[in-house]
């Protein structure tokens, strides 16, 4: 059965039993700011479940996008993906345990719906703990419905409890649907454990509230939230073994096969998953940027156009893929015809482009690099591991490893939404203001000369202030000229590089110190180069940290320029996401 002959049959069910079709929210939450995502297909409509009336009435459903970043590193594989779509049906303190169990039981097995043989299905229930009794309720309407005794697992709150999507929120205990995709006939003792049996739908009975003390309320009113992953369900009746092989993806896979002879299964998936993903987001209003939702964007663009590189796609391409996107889901979502979609995609590829044959250019001619070096490959360029490895030896690849590891946790918080201000710790307002005022420094030397010297500098969350040696006050012409400099420099996406040298050889080099500044005999050099031109654009003496391109500062902006004694000048400037 294809997946929209599934999602249309579970529409018309739910409707022949008083519900209400409501169209899928935006993958933008609208009033979560706790996280940044849609994650589940009750996610928009918590209010409700809260106690708010839905303006369509107590019994709703529909499909709902919804996109989950944890394991964004993982996708490639059988099973992770970061877009979905759940089917999803509501009782908003209506119809509770008997109607939801047997509706579900209704439309797996009738052969007018999915028409599942019984004897393939299994179903677990919440077995009790301290904070709710076991489901007694849910276990006998299943009996009753004729599901026998062997077929029934009783498990934790691990297992069989949903939510809160938060912190706090609704939750309650839920009852799980498993289908049996083995090719011999299903045992008749289920083992939950057995990977042969699928999950395919949780029906969530919310019953309780958790609040900010972390305690079990009872909720208001009484909801059931269903949800059923279309990509799961569709795999599970083809009898496929992964989402990649059903008819979601095929008309996309089928595009990127066409433009490489080179294909590769691994590639092929994440540029699968993450189009499609991608294409959702800019339709949703996402851009990529680096912060926040426009971070993981630039990240899912960023990882596919690398792979697509890997099976030797050079070319832009990610707007043919985007349109086998289109083809598949533009009947369910119109959103996806806008054609800012293809713009956006074409800007940040060709962006991109550039900056990857900038860190090309930074492995080439070199027989090895650090597993640090590694790592800065690919957390400033999305070059991944594997790639680099593939093209140079790696050296302490354990060290790789550990800050791939500290960087994986930092995304998880981040898309929990337990992250403060920006996404990455590099792109922290002080390391941001760092850099800028580092490509401030190198401007004035450029407008105004090179007798200009860095007197002091102060750094806050706030605003950079740099004293500096000159004569005279800043002319609008001056000011604004710096801000430009500057600003193509940020435009420009520059790498930020690190050295360590002795004292002597950074002398030859010319590198900028401050005013009347002792330098030790081994010095930190960080340098700004365009790798287009070979312009120095930057190369001072300095510990750091700085971010790692200069794309990650944001807009810059002088707000204010004064004298602070006889030949010596004072900037104010500001720089802005
Ligand atoms: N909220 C539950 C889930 O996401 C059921 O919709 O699985």
């Amino acid at each position: 059965m294809k997946s929209h002959e599934i999602r249309q049959k579970y529409l018309n069910f739910f409707e022949t039993k008083g519900h209400k079709i409501i169209p899928s929210a935006s993958l933008v939450p609208a009033n979560d700011p706790t996280v940044l995502f849609t994650t589940a297909g009750m996610h928009p409509l918590v209010p409700f479940l809260m106690g708010e009336p839905h303006p369509n009435g107590k019994r709703l459903a529909n499909f709902q996008k919804c996109l989950r970043t944890d394991d964004i590193d993982e996708v490639g594989d059988a099973t992770h993906n970061t877009f979905f779509e759940m089917l999803g049906n509501w009782s908003l303190g209506d119809y509770w345990k008997e109607e939801s169990i047997s509706w579900s039981y209704e439309f797996l097995t009738d052969t007018k719906w999915l028409g599942i043989e019984k004897s393939n299905l299994a179903v677990t229930v919440f077995a009790g703990d301290q904070d709710a009794p076991k489901d007694e309720e849910s276990a006998e309407i299943w009996k009753k419905l004729g599901v026998p005794e062997s077929r029934i697992a009783y498990l934790g709150k691990k297992d069989n409890w949903w939510g809160p999507p938060g912190q706090t929120g609704p939750c309650g205990p839920d009852t799980e649907i498993f289908y049996w995709i083995g090719s011999e006939e299903a045992p008749e003792k289920f083992d939950p454990e057995n990977k042969q049996w699928v999950e395919i739908w949780n029906n969530v009975f919310m019953q309780y509230n958790k609040n900010a003390e972390g305690k079990f309320e009872p909720l208001k009113q009484k909801n059931v939230d269903t949800g059923m992953g279309l990509e799961r369900i569709t795999t599970a009746l083809g009898g496929y073994s992964t989402i990649y092989e059903s008819d979601l993806f095929q008309h996309i896979l089928d595009k990127i096969r066409s433009l490489t002879s080179n294909s590769e299964e691994k590639s092929e998936r994440i540029i699968a998953d993450h189009i499609r993903a991608a294409t959702f987001m800019i339709a949703d209003g996402v851009v990529p940027s680096n912060k926040d939702r426009g971070y993981i964007l630039r990240r899912l663009i960023r990882r596919a156009v690398t792979y697509a590189r890997k099976m030797g796609i050079d070319r832009p391409f990610l707007n043919e893929i985007k349109e086998a996107v289109v083809a598949t889901y533009s009947d369910f979502y119109p959103e996806l015809k806008d054609q800012k979609i293809s713009e956006e995609l074409l800007k940040e590829e060709e962006k991109f482009r550039k900056t990857l044959n900038t860190g090309l250019k930074m492995i080439e001619g070199k027989q090895s690099v650090s597993g640090k070096e590694a790592f800065d490959l690919f957390q400033s360029y999305g070059f991944p591991f594997e790639l680099t490895r593939e093209l140079v030896k790696i050296e302490n690849e354990e060290d790789f490893h550990a800050e791939f590891k500290k960087h994986q946790e930092l995304s998880r918080t981040a898309s929990a939404g337990q992250f403060k201000g920006g996404l990455a710790s590099h792109s922290d307002k002080n390391v941001r203001y760092h850099t800028a005022t580092h490509l401030m420094n190198a401007a004035l030397r450029k407008v105004l000369g090179s007798h200009v010297i860095q007197k002091g500098s102060n750094i806050n969350e706030e605003r950079t202030r740099f004293d500096f040696v000159h004569n005279a006050k800043l002319t609008d012409e001056e000011k604004s000229a710096v801000e430009t400099l500057v600003n193509e420099w940020i435009e420009k996406d520059l790498p930020v590089q690190k050295d360590i040298m002795p004292k002597e050889e950074a002398e030859k080099l010319g590198v900028v110190g401050a005013f009347g500044e002792k330098y030790p005999d081994t010095v930190s050099i960080y340098s700004i180069v365009d790798p287009n031109t070979n312009e120095i654009v930057s190369r001072e003496y300095c510990g750091g940290p700085h971010v790692e391109h200069t794309g990650l500062i944001g807009k810059f902006k002088i707000q204010k320029e004064e004298a602070v004694s006889a030949g010596v000048r004072r900037i104010k400037a500001t720089i802005e996401n």
